[in-house]
């Protein structure tokens, strides 16, 4: 199926290039968006209520929801700890091109100040949050994804340019 799959760290810019190539004539899918229009509830009501692993429960489901729906075209903006389930990696490659965005901590961090919707950011100092999990994730964004770009300092137009010459 041809759609992309976009995967990283929270405040890795999936979002906000998801929308840039929901402009180039993909249907853009936020998995969290996704989750909370169907459950007609917060990401941080349903973390705090039923915690991170039936979360991650319904991330495996809007996955293979898209799969049955032969979602086609798409741009999918994966929740960062979306790709931490090994089920979820098989499904994200049969549903199309995993494209892990990269970024640095500092850059994280940057852009994650003043987060307040974020459950997994909460608590403790930010930075030292991102340290740790990052820590636990490198790995397995790098082996989940079919292509790794840097996005430090290029701005959308650049990474799906970027994008285009290594695969559209
Ligand atoms: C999470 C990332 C969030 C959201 C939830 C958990 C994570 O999505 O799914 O808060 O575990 O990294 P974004 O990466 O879009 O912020």
């Amino acid at each position: 199926m041809k759609n992309l799959i976009l995967i990283g760290f929270m405040g890795s810019g999936k979002s906000s290039l998801g929308r840039y190539i929901s402009g180039q004539g993909y249907r853009l899918i936020d998995t969290d968006g996704y989750i909370e229009d169907r459950l007609g509830r917060a990401i941080s009501d349903i973390f705090g209520v039923e915690g991170e692993e039936y979360f991650r429960s319904l991330e495996t489901r809007t996955l293979e929801e898209l799969l049955d729906d032969s979602a086609q075209d798409c741009v999918i903006a994966a929740g960062g700890g979306l790709p931490l389930r090994e089920v979820n990696r098989e499904l994200m490659h049969r549903l199309g091109t995993v494209i892990y965005l990269r970024a640095k901590p500092s850059t994280l961090e940057f852009r994650l100040s003043g987060d307040k919707c974020r459950p997994l950011l909460q608590s403790g100092k930010l930075r030292e949050r991102i340290d740790t999990l990052m820590a636990e994730r490198k790995d397995i964004y790098e082996a989940a994804a079919d292509i790794i770009i840097d996005t430090d300092g290029f701005t959308f137009e650049e990474i799906y340019g970027q994008l285009k010459e290594m695969i559209l």
